[in-house]
């Protein structure tokens, strides 16, 4: 049994930052006492914070389908090298997750590259059944995910960024429908289902050529974001299930959400550092790097989805970590693939933005707390409490970091955050107890293992 003692930090607790010593035994916290209370082979981290691991529930890893883009092993070294110990994968990877078959072999290859925790969510299809649904969950799907207006093609088993067309090859995107069908089945599992929000109909009634950014903000307007929330969660509401929605973006889709809380929807909300940090006005000089799906709006809805992070409404920052290669970002704003990698800067980010607000703390409940509540795992991660994972990290607040392409560990080194500096550094990044990530260099083992809801009974 490997007993070792975190001495010397200010560790963040659920109950607020403190001097502590943390123990770890085998992987799990077994105690957060005084200073000079706990035994074992001593990691003095002197000067440092201590915080609980990153959990990013956004995250493409391309993998399998696009090697070129990322794996599970560059996306979990990014992760590694940010703070990130838990990531879960979107079900938008070739073959999608579309059946427990999938998703067991999806797990297989993760647990054989991931040098951190994961988890999947499953997709829902327009032509998923309430069967596919359960056996999913007995697989080990974390929820489900719905690409509101994404076609599927069903000779390529792929979520393609399209609207549906005339070709027979693909499959109509889920809609309001497909989920009112799915909803008593999605209920009764008790997992969340995870939206992209934009409604179709309105992106297809703005559809444009893009040739500057402004062309951009007016083919995906905040209309589609706030009708595709308030018509998912009249849905949820009805069916009493727990909805998500992913990267919210704009101020009026946010003020959806907000309504829709107020009648009784049990409802969560993510938005991503990108949403928090860049505008428009950072097109010019960032170009496709800040191409993506909802875009990057205006001021206002920056301002607006800072102050619900400070009101607590929405509860989880997340990445949505979608890299493609540097070539295929590098052409016109038309062509380039829309996504930006993120998940090595989510921790960081958010620490730093959270500085902005007044109290740097946050930024754990943010990334870790609130994350791992949606995900099922309020009982295994997200605090640093007895019985916990001892998913640490080791954060030195004295140090500065910018980032840079050449620091990053994705495949795709151009992010919609390059050039933010940040008054923190990762020192060092612990899962279960063991170092995955030290000042500058990874660990060389892969170490990840499937994560689950707690509650969903194993096939
Ligand atoms: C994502 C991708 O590339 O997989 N792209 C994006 O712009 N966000 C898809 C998605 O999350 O909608
Ligand atoms: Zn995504």
């Amino acid at each position: 049994m490997t007993e070792l003692l975190f001495r010397g930090a200010t560790v963040y607790t659920p109950d607020g930052p403190g001097e502590f010593d943390v123990t770890v035994s085998d992987g799990v916290i077994t105690s957060v006492g005084p200073r000079g209370s706990g035994r074992g082979k001593a990691v003095d981290v002197s000067g440092n914070w201590l915080l609980p691991g990153g959990i990013d529930v956004h995250v493409h890893s391309r993998d399998p389908g696009f090697p070129d883009k990322e794996d599970f092993g560059t996306l979990t070294a990014a992760a590694a090298a940010g703070g990130v110990t838990t990531v879960v994968d979107m079900p938008n990877t070739v073959p999608a997750v579309d059946s427990a078959g999938a998703l067991e072999s999806k797990a297989a290859l993760a647990r054989s590259r991931s040098r951190v925790d994961f988890g999947l969510w499953a997709l829902i299809r327009s032509s998923s059944t309430a069967e596919q649904l359960v056996e999913l969950a007995s697989a080990g799907a974390v929820g489900f995910k719905a690409y509101l207006g994404y076609s599927f093609s069903v000779s390529r088993k792929q979520v393609l960024h399209a609207l549906g067309a005339s070709d027979p090859d693909l499959e109509a995107p889920p809609d309001y429908g497909t989920l009112t069908r799915l909803a008593p089945a999605i209920a009764e599992l008790g997992l969340p289902l995870v939206i992209h929000a934009e409604d179709p109909g309105i992106l297809h009634a703005f559809r444009r050529p893009f040739e500057t950014y402004e062309d951009v903000l007016e083919a995906r307007p905040a209309e589609a974001e706030s009708v595709a929330i308030s018509a998912t969660a009249s849905v949820a509401r009805q069916h009493d299930i727990h909805l998500h929605i992913a990267h919210v973006s704009s101020a009026l889709g946010l003020q959806a959400a907000e309504e829709a809380i107020a009648a009784g929807t049990r409802l969560t909300l993510e938005t991503c550092p990108q949403y928090l940090w860049r505008t428009e006005a950072d097109f010019a000089r960032l170009g496709t790097a800040m191409k993506m799906n909802p875009p990057v709006r205006r001021a206002s809805d920056q301002q607006a989805l800072r102050d619900a992070l400070r009101r607590e409404v929405i509860s989880v920052v997340a990445t949505d970590h979608a890299p493609h290669t540097d070539d295929e970002k590098a052409q016109d704003l038309e062509h380039a693939p829309p996504g930006t990698p993120g998940v090595q800067t989510l921790y960081l980010s958010c620490l730093e933005l959270a500085r902005h607000m007044g109290d740097p703390w946050l930024a754990a409940r943010w990334v870790s707390e609130g994350p791992a509540a949606l995900a099922g795992l309020s009982e295994s991660k997200g605090r640093i409490a007895p019985g916990y994972d001892a998913d640490l990290v080791v954060v030195d607040p004295t140090q500065s970091t910018t980032f840079s392409p050449k620091a990053m560990r994705s495949r795709q080194k151009h992010g919609a955050l390059q050039g933010l500096k940040v008054s923190f550094a990762i020192t060092s990044v612990y899962l279960r107890g063991v170092p995955i990530y030290a000042n500058g260099r990874l660990s060389t083992r892969s170490t990840g293992r499937m994560v689950r809801p707690a509650g969903v009974p194993i096939a």
